[in-house]
């Protein structure tokens, strides 16, 4: 796809962790989400909306949208839910943004994992203006492999400021010192993509809005869910799953709900 002109994103400062890094894991450690400071600058946030956009309008960028609500197939209609996952493959310039390098930073902080031993899956995500679905409870593991045990963060990137009223996540806190709950397909229809966890009822939530170019980060076992987009405006976000080295899980649960091949 076409790009927006290069504005030198490689090589502009790393945001300095050292002093709140220590405090941050441990809320992340005790709740299973943090809410983390911004990973890159204005200019960067703005060259990601623009590759954003480009994917989510018109044009060949259209191909690569999949909605977890519906079958993902590449329906011609966006859908409610439209994601595209991996853009960085159609556009690898994001792997050299100042977004992506502190977004590894931090997951290695958090996770206690090397950064260049964090495997990286990149996705942007998007709530149209005035979307009432809300993006159901799930924990982002359950689409994983349950033959590997793998330690992984979500690092969500909001390209605009999050709120309640447009979709922020929201999170169980605790949630990610249990294991992975029954999911199914959404709405119970197998042909959906997404995953949600069968009971959509939780006991207590924690709101997590966040500036633009800041990141909500949760452990892939903390639930969380997103609500309805009720803003005029769309609420775009780019999001950032890093996942350590898998090891072989001695005592493998099985995850009906995946598809074949679908585990990852
Ligand atoms: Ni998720």
């Amino acid at each position: 796809m076409e790009l927006p002109s290069a504005h030198g994103q490689k090589g502009g400062p790393e945001i300095d962790i050292s002093t709140e890094k220590a405090s941050l894991a441990a809320q992340f450690s005790q709740n299973g989400f943090v809410r983390l400071p911004r990973l890159c600058d204005e200019s960067e946030l703005a060259w990601v909306g623009e590759i954003f956009d480009k994917f989510f309008s018109e044009g060949p960028g259209r191909a690569s949208i999949r909605d977890i609500v519906g079958a993902g197939d590449g329906a011609p209609e966006m859908g409610k839910l439209p994601q595209v996952l991996l853009p960085e493959r159609e556009v690898p310039e994001l792997l050299d943004g100042e977004f992506v390098r502190n977004a590894r930073s931090w997951a290695s902080v958090l996770l206690d994992i090397p950064a260049d031993d964090l495997e990286y899956f990149g996705n942007l995500v998007l709530k149209q203006a005035h979307e009432e679905s809300v993006t159901p409870w799930h924990q982002d593991e359950a689409y994983f492999d349950p033959k590997w045990r793998r330690r992984a963060v979500t690092l969500w990137m909001p390209l605009g400021d999050a709120t309640e009223d447009n979709g922020c996540l929201r999170y169980v806190a605790g949630s990610h010192l249990g294991g992975v709950v029954p999911h199914r397909h959404v709405e119970g229809n197998d042909d959906a993509e997404g995953l949600e966890a069968e009971s959509q009822e939780q006991p207590s939530v924690v709101s997590c809005p966040v500036l633009a170019g800041e990141a909500s980060a949760h452990d892939v076992r903390t639930l969380h869910s997103a609500g309805p987009n009720r803003t005029a405006q769309p609420r775009r976000a780019y999001v950032h799953l890093f996942a350590g080295p898998g090891e072989i899980e001695p005592n493998p649960q099985p995850r009906p709900w995946q598809k074949d091949g679908q585990g990852r």
